[in-house]
């Protein structure tokens, strides 16, 4: 089926491209659409919106066009035209007003018929964002996705913050692992899965296991290839996004995302594309402010889409007076719609022990009965509920011996932190 899409919602191509034997055809002028209704090969449907600022009776001239010779029409008037909606729907026009691309995408597709393309259980898409650098936001992709793994899930990890790689160190990668900086040099046509495969580093240490876990993998921007003259336009960032999120093989996809959101604004191209943007929230007050400026641009830029941002809040580290429930006490009355994912208490011993490993190893694996880890885990159980994912594996429990000999342990510096029992 060839469908024209006349509209400027950003992140409405994406979840289109994802049914089956769909055509799309985006022109950006209402003549071009007007030039293919009247072209030899008609189109089978055209849908149009309000957001091109093109006029109402522009756009119903279009509309009228298209019915004469048999073009079915969808129309979304949530803007400038969105007094029109029931004269649309008057005329027989299947007609919403709704600004969310995604649902916008689902909408069409139900009205069309449209399935999706054969075995894609589409990639859920998590960007951990932030304004300020060390909020911990690569902290938490990286407990995120060891949480995930231990739910079954088949987590792939892109580092996109590349002028701060924290997740180099954090996972020991290899500066031998490919960096996926020369595969965006070499153009959009190699920004598909074919190309993108040879670029993702799949370590030994973070392989599935035969217990179900999933593998963690990665997509690296090497800091060796992070040059000024490598810079990643963001263009060329978005067009890699695309072949990213449609990659198969993989249920979640967690992007660590650069805190400069105004000149490199992932976490809003993720949440405008159908994606979830988790955000570190530590409660001292540089940090606060920082997760504020993020969730007003999110707000300006992606209203519709607040329901699916999550904050994520951090113990604070000793001495800090702020508390985290009064600070989210706070963002619960600026930000009504922003859930919460709950909080990770601070476990600096964990994560000093997880440091000075020799080799890499999860803080979930050296205190699996800690305070921490089932508030990763509850963490992870949550972000899932908001993707709509059922893990194959079910959240890990500690009995209350375990949880007790964890906490003895872990008052005793000095001592290796209890293993699983
Ligand atoms: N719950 C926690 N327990 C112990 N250390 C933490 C915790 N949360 C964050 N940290 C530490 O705080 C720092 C956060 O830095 P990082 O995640 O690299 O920030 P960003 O990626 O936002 O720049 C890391 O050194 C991390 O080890
Ligand atoms: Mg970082």
């Amino acid at each position: 089926m060839e469908l024209v899409i006349f509209s400027a919602l950003e992140g409405l191509p994406a979840p289109l491209e994802q049914y089956r034997d769909l055509a799309i055809l985006a022109p950006s002028r209402l003549d071009q659409v007007a030039r293919l209704l009247d072209g030899p090969q008609a189109p089978d449907a055209l849908y149009l919106d309000d957001t091109r600022g093109a006029s109402l009776p522009e756009l119903w001239q279009a509309i009228t066009a298209a019915r004469r010779i048999g073009v079915r029409v969808l129309v979304n008037f949530s803007g400038p035209a969105r007094g029109a909606l029931n004269d649309a729907l008057g005329a027989g026009i299947p007609a919403i007003a709704e600004r969310d691309p995604a649902a916008v995408a689902a909408w069409i597709g139900a009205q069309l018929g449209l399935r999706h393309s054969a075995g894609s259980s589409r990639l859920a898409v998590v960007a951990v964002g932030a304004a300020k650098g060390g909020i911990g936001k690569t902290f938490a992709t990286c407990v995120l996705a060891e949480g995930a793994r231990r739910r079954g899930l088949r987590v792939l990890v892109w580092d996109s913050d590349i002028s701060n790689p924290g997740l180099v160190p954090a996972f020991r990668v290899p500066s031998s692992a490919p960096s996926y900086l020369h595969l965006i040099q070499r153009g959009p046509a190699h920004w598909n899965a074919t190309g993108i495969q040879p670029f993702i580093y799949q370590p030994e240490h973070t392989r599935g296991t035969a217990t179900g876990w999933g593998p963690i993998d990665f997509l690296i921007g090497s800091h060796a290839v992070a040059r000024a003259e490598n810079d990643v336009r963001l263009p060329d960032w978005q067009g890699f996004y695309q072949g990213v999120s449609a990659l198969e093989g993989y249920d979640l996809l967690l992007v660590d995302t650069p805190p400069d959101y105004l000149r490199r604004p992932y976490a809003t191209h993720v949440l405008l594309s159908g994606g979830t943007v988790v955000l570190p929230a530590p409660p001292g007050a540089r940090e606060r402010m920082g997760v504020g400026h993020l969730l007003e641009h999110l707000s300006e830029h992606a209203p519709e889409r607040l329901e699916h941002c999550a904050l994520l809040f951090m113990e604070p580290e000793r001495g800090v007076t702020a508390t985290v429930g009064e600070v989210a006490a706070l963002f619960a009355r600026r930000y009504p719609r922003v859930p919460t994912l709950g909080m990770l208490p601070r476990a600096p011993r964990l994560a000093s022990l997880a440091d000075e490993h020799d080799g890499y190893i999860s803080m979930l694996d050296i205190g699996p009965h800690s305070p921490f880890a089932a508030a990763v885990h509850r963490a992870v159980d949550a972000l899932c509920a908001r993707l709509g994912i059922s893990p194959a594996l079910p959240m890990p429990r500690s009995s209350i011996l375990a949880r007790l000999r964890s906490r003895i342990s872990e008052a005793r510096p000095g001592q290796p932190i209890a293993q699983a029992t």
